[in-house]
């Protein structure tokens, strides 16, 4: 491993002064001139083609542009995407550090990702982290995964009733993306009559819609009204859990945390589902067996966890101090991209992809390091993903793409892997 190595540096701790006139941003990011856009047409096409590219010619870590071009690190290499993600220390989650802030135009698309400021469990650090991280992996521990599943079902199949006399539908938002969001309802308590809207909410929250806006404060609002309720009335549900937890959260706290629960439970978690839906129905490993049972769901659950991952790619990494990673230079204060999809598909772990991963789980795609996604929270998103496939195979066994899988779009933004529509006939129940 190239290691993060001390050098006299300058201090990582301030953001740049603004810069005066023209800015030339290759002097200060020499590794830049020419790299790749993480955005836009480079990305529209052939995303792993892009990253096979970019490996072999900068090796494990390489200079991208995000939207904007802004200079970033993607990290490529397993074994580097490993070492940025669980060193804390040398790859701190403060984006007050990152040396690049005066290039940032005031409305850029990925500040929200950033955390400008936050202090959810995402952002925080060391203790603080560990308070809010030990008081989630808490409150979702306390899930009962029977009644979750039985949930589940009962979700599935009242969706799946909305569209199984028709013969045809249209999978991603009749059913995918409000899966996840209504099993996330009922783990928070979220009354029935406010479910259908925070349903909705969720789902335009990630759409990009010119509703994601309106949606985020009305979602804020709803959780801020439960959290009055629940600290003068506490029930056996997450938002209860979170309020009287001994962590003794501020409403801000606790707001800012069940919105990352919300937020991180519904995406990737709709993308599990419709990508190993995707993987089942096209791919003829998958299809011949699928009227053999169950068996294959999980099979195809894992692989999609290796191939397809929904998070296919997370930032909030910054260098603390110059030194050199995977064979780069990189300065103090310069951002990472932790790029799961390229480092789970690394010839160094997986010199022959076509063997496929069998039970091997160590895939990137949940994250490592102390920001990983909580052990109880992946248990939570396996039991939605698999009941939602599993009951839609049941009610459904001759589930058919509608069109050929090549025609089958992915979301164009370079930080989740998932379909935009899957459209699939059957025979009408
Ligand atoms: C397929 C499903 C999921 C995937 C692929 C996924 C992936 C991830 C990844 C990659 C991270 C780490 C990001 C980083 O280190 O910067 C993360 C963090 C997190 N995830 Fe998940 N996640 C999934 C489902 C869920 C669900 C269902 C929940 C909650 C119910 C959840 C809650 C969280 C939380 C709270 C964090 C922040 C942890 C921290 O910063 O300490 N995730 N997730």
């Amino acid at each position: 491993m190239d290691d993060l190595m001390t050098e006299g540096a300058r201090p990582a701790g301030a953001r740049p002064a603004p810069a005066h006139g023209q800015i030339d941003v290759l002097d200060r990011y020499p590794a830049h001139a020419g790299a790749a856009r993480l955005y836009g047409d480079s990305i529209s096409g052939d995303v792993d083609a892009l990253y096979r590219r970019l490996r072999a010619e900068h090796g494990p870590v390489a200079p991208v542009l995000l939207e904007g071009d802004i200079p970033a690190w993607l990290v490529l290499g397993y074994r580097e995407a490993y070492y940025v993600a669980s060193r804390a220390d040398l790859y701190i989650r403060d984006s007050a550090v990152w040396n690049a802030w005066d290039l940032v135009p005031a409305d850029w698309p990925l500040r929200p990702a950033l955390g400008n400021g936050g202090d959810s469990v995402t952002w925080v650090t060391g203790a603080e982290h560990a308070r809010h991280s030990d008081a989630i992996h808490e409150v979702l521990a306390a899930v009962d995964p029977f009644e979750l599943r039985a949930r589940c079902e009962r979700i599935a199949d009242e969706l799946i009733d909305t569209f199984a006399d028709r013969g045809r539908a249209e999978l991603m938002y009749s059913f995918a993306h409000v899966m996840p969001a209504r099993a996330i309802a009922g783990v928070l308590g979220i009354p029935a009559e406010d479910t259908a809207g925070m349903v909705q909410d969720l789902v335009a929250l990630f759409d990009h819609s010119t509703d994601a806006l309106a949606a985020h404060g009305r979602l804020m609002a709803l959780v801020t009204r439960l959290i009055t309720q629940r600290r003068d009335n506490p029930g056996v549900d997450a938002i209860s859990r979170m309020v009287t937890h001994p962590a003794a959260f501020t409403d801000v706290e606790a707001l800012q945390d069940i919105f990352a629960i919300l937020a991180s439970g519904q995406q990737p978690v709709a993308y599990w589902i419709g990508n190993t839906l995707r993987l089942l129905l096209a791919d003829p490993r998958f299809a011949t067996t699928l009227a053999g049972g169950r068996r294959s769901v999980g099979q195809a659950m894992t692989e999609v966890l290796w191939e397809d991952p929904p998070v296919a790619n997370f930032t909030g990494r910054w260098a603390v101090r110059a030194g050199q990673l995977g064979g780069q230079r990189i300065q103090a204060g310069d951002m990472l991209v932790v790029g799961v999809a390229a480092a789970n598909a690394d010839p160094e772990v997986r010199p022959d992809p076509a063997a496929g991963p069998g039970g091997n789980q160590a895939y990137l795609t949940f994250g490592t390091g102390e920001h990983r996604c909580p052990f109880p929270a992946q248990e939570l998103a396996e039991v939605v993903a698999q009941t939602a496939v599993e009951v839609l195979l049941d009610r459904l066994p001759d589930l058919t793409l509608a069109v050929p899988a090549d025609d089958l779009l992915w979301n164009p933004a370079i930080w989740v892997r998932g379909l935009t529509t899957l459209p699939v006939t059957f025979t009408s129940a």
